[in-house]
């Protein structure tokens, strides 16, 4: 069975199936084309595939500061992640919909997307919508999602919804990349809840450190209290634009929060990356020369480097 060589990933692809036995070849998945919901032939090659990959990742991109690059990691690291054969869901849990508009799919056409999937009225396997990217899916939000905060106070296991919600396609994915909302209300931290690993987007400007304790002492309560698994994947630093001084002050600052866990690909300040949302684009499939691809590649990279850290966590 071959496996496509794909930005040199093909070695930590084969790590992989030697260290789990995987048997079958990801280009496999990937030639069944796009998700329908009773696609069988897509249905029979994931199930075939089940019983022996490894389970995947539940990444959750998290800041309550808005504009720090959430929403354009999620889709850029999820379009990379894809294109090195990775099958890929980004959960769009913010009501505004950036994600889900940002990778191509028109919000007000969607009858039922996260919010219905997190409340119980429909699957999440349901929900999901195919993008440009073979191996690219994404739950959609839509602005009901904006009603979820007060709707789950009064319910049962209101911090763990989203997380019961993917159980039963977790399996179908290496990834789940799940793009939060702004805030730390309770559609947050049921990202949280619902994460192995917390992604923290940092913007390289003078406030981004602002409410960065916070963020972790809440992902810290969630360790404590609710889900002692969850980790902190690490922090991105975007926007970042090498004339400034403050660019690398902030990138000093952020040493004394995450000694261990900045990665090493820093997202410049690209326009390209900020007009390819309007065309529906991931950064991938809209300019894939330009230097906020590139980085958004190598943090792909980056972090398929740690799978060999989770496999040997679960
Ligand atoms: N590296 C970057 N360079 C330039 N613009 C960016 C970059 N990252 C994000 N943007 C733009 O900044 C705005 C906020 O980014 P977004 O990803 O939506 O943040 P969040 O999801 O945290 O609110 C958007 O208009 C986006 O296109
Ligand atoms: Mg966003």
């Amino acid at each position: 069975m071959t496996t496509k060589t794909i930005h040199g990933f093909n070695s930590l692809v084969n790590q992989r199936k030697t260290r789990k036995k995987v048997t079958y070849g990801l280009t496999d998945l990937r030639s069944c084309g796009p998700v329908a919901v009773g696609n069988q032939a897509l249905n029979k090659g994931l199930r075939q595939a089940y019983d022996t990959r490894v389970m995947g990742r539940i990444i959750s991109v998290v800041n309550q500061k808005g504009g720090v690059g959430k929403t354009t990691t999620a889709i850029n690291l999820g379009a990379y992640l894809a294109e090195a054969g990775k099958f890929v869901l980004i959960v769009d849990l913010d009501p505004q919909a950036n994600a889900t508009s940002g990778i191509g799919v028109d919000f007000q056409t969607i009858e039922r997307g996260v919010y219905e999937a997190v409340l119980g009225d429909v699957s999440m396997k349901e929900i999901v919508q195919p993008t440009a990217h073979d191996t690219l899916r994404i739950a959609p939000a839509t602005p009901a999602l904006a009603g979820l905060n007060v709707e789950l106070v009064p319910m049962e296991r209101r911090e763990h919804r989203l997380r019961d919600s993917l159980l039963e396609i977790r399996h179908d994915y290496d990834y789940i990349l799940i793009d939060c909302p702004p805030t730390l209300g309770l559609i947050t931290l049921n990202g949280i809840v619902a994460a192995d690993e917390v992604l923290i987007p940092v913007q390289a400007e003078y406030f981004a450190l602002e409410g960065l304790g916070q963020l972790l002492e809440t992902v810290n309560l969630v360790k404590d209290r609710i889900r002692p698994e969850v980790n902190i994947l690490g922090a991105v630093l975007t926007m970042y634009d090498g004339r400034t001084k403050l660019s690398e002050d902030v990138l000093q600052e952020l040493y004394k929060y995450f000694p261990n866990n900045i990665f090493r690909s820093v997202v410049p300040r690209s326009v390209r990356l900020a007009e390819a949302p309007s065309f529906g684009r991931s950064i991938a499939a809209f300019d894939r020369f330009s230097k906020g691809a590139k980085a958004y590649e190598r943090l792909a990279r980056e972090i398929i480097e740690t799978e060999i850290n989770h496999i040997k966590a679960v």
